[in-house]
């Protein structure tokens, strides 16, 4: 059986493809997750997707993910910059994190230089585009198989 891998979005990313394409490219957040399920898929994984506007739907997803899921990909969109109950969530979860964002944020505005989901994340993907999704699939299957 594949092994389960929550994929988190946070707030605004459902709007990707029509909001400020010049930094976040043309791809939608279904292009996105069917990228990552594609390449799941290939590595014997399976892929849950969640996007929320709330803060709260997020850290849901994140316990229900303790003792089902075996790794966490999140990118938590403005959340990723404030969001303490999101370190706190993913603290409490037993597996790899990796951290994904499309644009590279420590190159952008400083508010966007603080991220706290890195200090509980195995790793952090940024300024890849969509490409940073079938990486992070990668990485996680990697780190599952260590
Ligand atoms: C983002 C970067 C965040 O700073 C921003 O708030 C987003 C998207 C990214 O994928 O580049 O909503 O997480």
């Amino acid at each position: 059986m594949s092994q389960l891998v929550l994929l988190l979005s946070g707030p605004n990313l459902n709007l990707l493809g029509q909001r400020e394409p010049e930094i976040y490219g043309a791809a939608t957040l279904h292009d996105h997750v069917a990228l990552a399920r594609a390449t799941a898929a290939q590595l014997g994984l399976a892929i849950e997707h969640r996007q929320s506007n709330h803060e709260g739907d997020l850290v849901d997803a994140i316990h229900g993910a303790r003792g089902r899921a075996a790794a966490i990909i999140i990118n938590g969109g403005a959340f990723t910059h404030y969001a303490w109950s999101l370190h706190d969530a993913l603290a409490a979860f037993d597996g790899p994190v990796v951290e994904v964002h499309l644009s590279n944020p420590s190159a952008r505005e400083g508010w966007r230089h603080l991220s706290v989901v890195s200090p509980v994340a195995t790793g952090v993907i940024t300024g890849l585009g969509g490409v940073g999704y079938r990486l992070a699939v990668e990485a996680v299957a990697e780190l599952l198989s260590a």
